[in-house]
């Protein structure tokens, strides 16, 4: 480590200590590929959050200075920065929770698919790393294609025999999040009294919301049902078109990975009754991956809910979803397999 992150470290524990005699409760969480454009909000969320007692950044450039300034924020997690693969180990030995937001972002024009070849790699690194320093974290896995990047986590858990399908979940969360916000709109409410489900997976059809199954109970018109549907499978290109090269979504899948992370701290911790939408290893379709809605416990995903009643304009929605769904799993399958 340089210098600077050295003197973090010697202070910082110094601190766990001091919170280890309290007997404050924490989580250790590593976020891997901190120092981007998701991963520093991110960072900066976590930091904030009560449940985290050490904070570890990872990433190949820029984690000094990220960590650095993190470090000052008065709240009681302890920050640590790690630099390049050779800190990768350090950064995940001990983790309780794992948060992946590395990988390149799309630019206008590109699908989340285009992104494969460079962010597959990635993942099958950062994962190897995984298995062997922390293999019974949870691990919320951000990077894109996620419709293909759960799958090549899956393969390489496999193959280093760590594999603990209720522990890996694809971060889904941005699409509720921005199917609250949609629906809100147009039914006039709080998006916070607002509650989609939206199943499948992470990319154009697969992003299925159910309409039909909104909270509070309410009805659309067919218009509606398309635009809105619409509107949240393409709420990504709306902000990579809205960016014009500068990258895609990340204030808000920052907002949204932290919602879904807090869920699994509060799980990991017991309580009761965490429910959210994750693209996990599931039997609720053919497919051996699906987004659907899931109960959160101690050991990650403890149940998975069926679908529940589909109304025709869903039923086709989830016949399409299912085919694109389909091909990018094997492919991710595939690239590890190879
Ligand atoms: P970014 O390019 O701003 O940041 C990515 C970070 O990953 C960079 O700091 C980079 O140095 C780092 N990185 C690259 N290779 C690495 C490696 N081998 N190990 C560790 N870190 C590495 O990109 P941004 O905007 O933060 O997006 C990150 C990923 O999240 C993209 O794949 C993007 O498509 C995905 N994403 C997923 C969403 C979801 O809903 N699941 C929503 C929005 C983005």
């Amino acid at each position: 480590p340089s210098d600077n992150l050295q003197m973090e470290g010697s202070s910082n524990l110094k601190r766990e200590n001091c919170r280890a005699k309290g007997g404050s409760p924490g989580f250790k969480v590593a976020i891997l590929g901190a120092a981007g454009g998701i991963g520093q909000p991110l960072a900066m969320l976590m930091k904030m959050n009560p449940l985290v007692s050490v904070l570890h950044l990872y990433d190949v450039v820029n984690t000094p200075g990220v960590t650095a300034d993190i470090s000052h924020m008065d709240t009681g997690a302890v920050v640590r920065g790690f630099l390049g693969q050779q800190q990768l180990e350090d950064a995940l030995t001990g983790m309780d929770l794992v948060i992946i937001p590395a990988g390149v972002p799309r630019k206008p024009g590109m699908t989340r698919d285009d992104l494969f070849n460079i962010n597959a790699g990635i993942v099958r690194t950062l994962c190897e790393g995984i298995s062997k320093c922390c293999p019974k974290a949870i691990v919320n896995l951000i990077s894109n294609p996620v419709n293909s990047t759960v799958p090549i986590a899956a393969e390489v858990f496999k193959n280093a025999n760590t594999y603990d399908p209720r522990r890996l979940l694809g971060v889904t969360m941005l699409d509720v999040v921005r199917a609250n916000t949609f629906v809100a709109e147009v039914l006039g409410l709080d998006p916070r009294d607002v509650d989609v489900p939206v199943v499948g997976g992470h990319a154009g059809v697969t992003i299925l919301p159910l309409l039909s199954q909104v909270k509070p109970p309410c009805s659309f018109t067919q218009k509606e049902t398309e635009s809105l549907t619409s509107r949240i499978q393409n709420g990504g290109t709306e902000v990579v078109e809205a960016k014009a090269g500068a990258g895609s979504a990340t204030l808000s899948m920052a907002y949204a990975a932290v919602k879904f992370a807090d869920a699994c701290l509060h799980a990991l911790r017991g309580d009761a009754g965490v429910v959210r939408c994750a693209f996990v290893s599931s039997q609720v379709t053919e497919l051996p991956f699906f987004a659907s809605r899931v109960r959160l416990g101690r050991n990650g995903v403890e149940e998975i809910y069926p679908l529940g009643p589909l109304n025709e304009y869903e039923r086709v929605g989830l016949e399409k979803a299912k085919k694109e769904l389909a091909g990018s799993i094997e492919k991710g399958v595939s690239f590890v397999r190879k």
